[in-house]
Formats: structure tokens, sequence, C-alpha cells
């Protein structure tokens, strides 16, 4: 038998796959919530579908399951502060904050680079995660385009150019 992986070295490892990152919002029974997450990714083109991997039991991945609807909000690069109030747990994370009125109600963020917004169509269970597959019901881009904020090895970085190498 191979020994078994270290949690934290996986970490780690998984840390040299950079990401952009989300703030994934929802409103349940009338009341918002929000979480960052990089386990964004895109799944089909038709139809057109994505997921995302959520903490089970964490607060706003119930709200998610419950509300049956969610937005994703993707962060450019300068808002690093937006990201670190949104991983805060047990706090209330819309406080003082400007929020847009998204379709079905769903807060979304300003000067975020895309939106999407989507219904949950399924939930996996995968080990201590929940793999929640969402339908896009509408997504746009952000007319003032600008840069993605990533993270990368535990910490946040910008692109140092958008030169494209191909
Ligand atoms: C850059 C970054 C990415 C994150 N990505 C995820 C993720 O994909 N899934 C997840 O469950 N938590 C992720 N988290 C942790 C959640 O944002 C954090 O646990 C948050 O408090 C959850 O909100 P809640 O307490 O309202 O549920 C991430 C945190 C950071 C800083």
């Amino acid at each position: 038998m191979p020994e078994a992986v270290d949690p934290l070295e996986f970490r780690r490892v998984m840390g040299h796959f950079p990401t952009g990152v989300s703030v994934l919002t929802t409103v349940d029974e009338g009341k918002r919530h929000g979480m960052t997450a990089n386990s964004l990714t895109s799944v089909s083109i038709e139809p057109v579908m994505i997921l995302a991997c959520l903490t089970r039991g964490a607060r706003t991945a119930l709200a998610i399951q419950t509300a049956g609807h969610f937005a994703v909000n993707i962060l450019a690069d300068h808002q690093e502060d937006v990201s670190r109030r949104f991983a805060k747990p047990g706090q209330d994370h819309f406080e003082g904050l400007d929020v847009i009125d998204g379709h079905r109600g769903i807060p979304l963020l300003p000067g975020c680079l895309a939106y999407l917004v989507c219904n949950v169509d399924d939930v996996v269970q995968a080990g201590d995660h929940d793999i929640v597959l969402g339908n896009v019901e509408a997504c746009e881009m952000s007319s003032n385009g600008g840069n993605p904020l990533v993270f990368f090895q535990g910490g946040y970085r910008t692109l140092p150019g958008m030169r494209s190498l191909g």
C-alpha cells in the first residue's frame, strides 16, 4: 500500500495550480449569503453548465442548495479585499457593502469582471465537499474589462502582463 497522502502536502501541491477567484452569492428566504470560491469550473457547453466544490455544511453552501440559485461574481485584480471579506467565516459578509440587484434578486458585487446566474442542477457528494452543478441562466462581462485576481501558492497575485503567448 502506498503511504496515505498528507492533506497539507496535497494543499501545497494543488496550490501550484493557479486559479481565478470568485464570490458565490445567493438569497435564501430574504437573507443574502456569499462566499469566496476558487473551485469554479466550466463543465458543459450544451447545455451551459458550471460546477463549484463547496465545503459540506458550510453556511453559504447550504443556502445555495436551499435557494436553488446562485450567482458567480468573477473578481478583478483590485478586489482582494472583497475576496478576504467573503472568506471570513461567521460574519455578515454584506455589511456596509453596495450590491447590484441581479437576476432573481440575487446580489451581484460591483466592479467584477464577469457574472453568471445559475440554478442548481445537481449536488454530488465527494469526500468532505459537495460538487454543486449549476445550469447557467444568464451571464455577462463587464464593459470596463480589467485583469483577474489570481490565487496561487496560497496567496493573491495579479498577472504581470496580459500578453498572449500564442
Ligand atoms: C481564495 C479562496 C478560495 C476559496 N475557495 C473555496 C471553495 O472553492 N470552496 C469552499 O467551500 N470554500 C472556499 N474558500 C473558503 C470560503 O470562502 C470560506 O470558508 C467562507 O467563510 C465560507 O462562507 P460561509 O461561512 O458563509 O459559508 C475559499 C477561500 C479563499 C480565500
